[in-house]
């Protein structure tokens, strides 16, 4: 007696369109059901889970939100890295790599990110990871940052491929990597992989 909608939005597959997803969240609820939207990793980042919590308002229907632990944290651990270390790295930067560096609609100020000495985590990064990679240098970062490319974290096919930051481009297209990816820049990607249960 569950209905269940798919509403996944694979990285350059198919895809349920957001106010479909927001419109079946009212609709459902509004014919008494109670509903549970089911997405991955952190709601809110990158999530969208901000705007369906918003339509529900609109609409008058409470919600509930259950945070989770999201995969730029949890993919980078599974992989071993952590993505801050006492002594080494006192900050983390999380990104999007949806739109390149130099976008008219990009909001991220890659050249204060270049000029950080922290860790970056890259979140949908696949395709533009070259071009960020390339900004990064251009702003002092060394070429010589240690970076790690962990695709299918805690899936079957989960890997991790060690690179620097002047490499990682050509790891991308050497190791033929797909989404999902995530890729972290940083002195943490350098360290040894801490053991893990996966
Ligand atoms: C639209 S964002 C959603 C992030 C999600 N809200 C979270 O907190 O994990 C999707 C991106 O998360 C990353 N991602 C999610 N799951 C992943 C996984 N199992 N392995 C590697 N990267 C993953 C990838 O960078 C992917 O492009």
């Amino acid at each position: 007696d569950v209905e269940i909608v798919d509403a996944a939005k694979i990285p350059y597959g198919r895809a349920m369109a957001q106010e479909a997803i927001n419109e079946v969240l009212v609709d459902r609820a509004r014919a008494g059901k109670f509903v549970v939207r089911l997405k991955g990793g952190d709601p809110f980042l990158y999530g969208r889970g901000y705007e369906e919590a918003q339509a529900c308002a609109a609409a008058g229907i409470p919600c509930t939100v259950v945070p989770g632990v999201s995969s730029a944290l949890a993919v980078p651990a599974l992989a071993g890295i952590p993505v801050t270390n006492r002594g080494m790295t006192h900050e983390v930067t999380v990104v999007s790599g949806h739109l390149p560096p130099g976008h008219p609609e990009s909001l991220i100020d890659w050249e204060a990110l270049a000029r950080m000495r922290g860790t970056l985590v890259v979140l949908m990064g696949v395709k533009n990871t070259p071009a960020i990679a390339e900004a990064l240098l251009v702003g002092g970062r060394s070429a010589d940052t240690p970076a790690a490319i962990i695709v299918d974290g805690s899936l079957d096919g989960q890997a991790t491929y060690r690179c620097t930051l002047g490499s990682v481009a050509t790891a991308l297209e050497t190791e033929d990597v797909r989404p999902p990816a995530i890729v972290v820049i940083g002195q943490v990607a350098g360290l040894p992989p801490a053991l893990t249960a996966g």
